[in-house]
């Protein structure tokens, strides 16, 4: 039986302190109208609970999501969870994050794709429900990037925020809703422009890597925004040709949340209006692989089944990518 995997349920979460535009010029030599026009945003939300981590922020999420859509505990088959800020190297974030919500009957994994990691995992976890074998595959996007910021880095720090969303995948008979079809896209060249540049068996830590402050976030932003930019474009534009699709197709865009300029560079150019663009960079800040289910998330009140929806990314690796779903609740 042809089976597609339907979102029923979107969930998020933030944790509690904000760190406005305001904080950071205590911070950094940096000011509220730079960090607006430049990005569009006014604040973000960090985690300074010291003795919590991304797992938390995913069991607040999840158990929000298990009581909307109705689901036991027991009935969750594979939690996949995108994130570049798991709780640690290993074991993984998923199964931390099972263990604290009760979940007993579930496998899980982490999922590392940076800000494409939420749109690899949707489309990991629906082909787990196509196949049939699963029945209830919850995806979630986290990133705790407040612990791998350089708070003396102002081209940096100020972008990211802490945040997480997640979704519900459930299986459906009928074709005309849900996950349609994707491109996907990577290239590992990507990684001169954004990366850690130590932590992993490449550069392991030591008092050195740590002392030349190379386990936060290494960006050159301006080449990262132009690739951004050509990538997100170029992903909805050949998702919509293949599905013979054009733009006026369209109901909702949901651009990852890097920046307003980017944001709105592909919006114009892929000539869609801004009442349709989803966007809420201006609260959260960049909050890497949870931008776009918390995008879902806020916007949930406005989606109605039927609606085409198109879900596009680009960050670290690089990694990009676009996302064709039918709303199907
Ligand atoms: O989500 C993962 C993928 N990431 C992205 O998509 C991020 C893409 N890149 C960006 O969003 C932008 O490049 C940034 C927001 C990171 C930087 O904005 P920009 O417009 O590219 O700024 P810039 O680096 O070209 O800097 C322009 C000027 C410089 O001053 P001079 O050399 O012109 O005098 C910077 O020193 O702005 C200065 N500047 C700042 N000034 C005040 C850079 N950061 C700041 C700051 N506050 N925070």
């Amino acid at each position: 039986m042809n089976l597609s995997a339907v979102i029923t349920g979107v969930a998020g979460y933030l944790p509690p302190d904000i760190l406005t535009n305001h904080d950071l010029e205590k911070i950094v030599d940096t000011n509220d109208e730079w960090i607006r026009s430049r990005t569009g945003i006014e604040q973000r939300h960090i985690l300074k609970d010291k003795d919590k981590a991304a797992s938390d922020l995913v069991v607040e999420a999840m158990r929000d999501l298990l009581a909307k859509t109705n689901t036991n505990p027991d009935e969750v088959d594979l939690v996949i969870c995108a994130t570049v800020t798991g709780d640690m190297v290993f074991p993984d974030t998923a199964n931390i994050a099972c263990d604290k919500l009760g979940i007993k009957n579930a496998f899980g994994y982490d999922l590392n794709a940076a800000c494409s990691g939420f749109l690899f995992g949707l489309t990991t976890g629906a082909q787990f429900i196509e196949s049939g074998r699963y029945k209830k595959v919850i995806v979630v996007g986290v990133d705790v990037m407040s612990s791998i910021l350089d708070y003396t880095d102002r081209t940096t720090c100020i972008i990211f925020g802490d945040g997480c969303g997640a979704v519900m995948l459930e299986p459906s008979e009928d074709l005309t809703i849900g996950y349609q079809d994707a491109i996907l896209r990577g290239d590992g060249s990507g990684r001169k422009f954004l990366r850690m540049k130590s932590g992993g068996s490449l550069s392991p830590a030591t008092m050195e890597t740590v002392l030349a402050r190379e386990h936060y976030v290494y960006q050159e932003g301006k080449t990262v925004f132009k690739f951004a930019v050509k990538g997100m474009i170029s992903a909805v534009e050949d998702l919509l040709e293949k599905n013979n699709m054009t733009i006026d197709d369209v109901d909702w865009l949901v651009p990852h949340q890097a920046n307003k300029r980017i944001i709105d560079v592909v919006g114009r150019s892929l000539k869609i209006p801004v009442e349709k663009v989803m966007m809420n960079i201006q609260k959260y800040g960049n909050t890497t692989a949870a931008t776009i289910p918390l995008c879902l998330w806020d916007y949930e009140s406005q989606l109605k089944k039927g609606d085409k929806v198109v879900l596009t990314s680009f960050g670290g690796g690089f990694t990009w990518g676009a996302i064709l779903l039918t709303w199907g609740i």
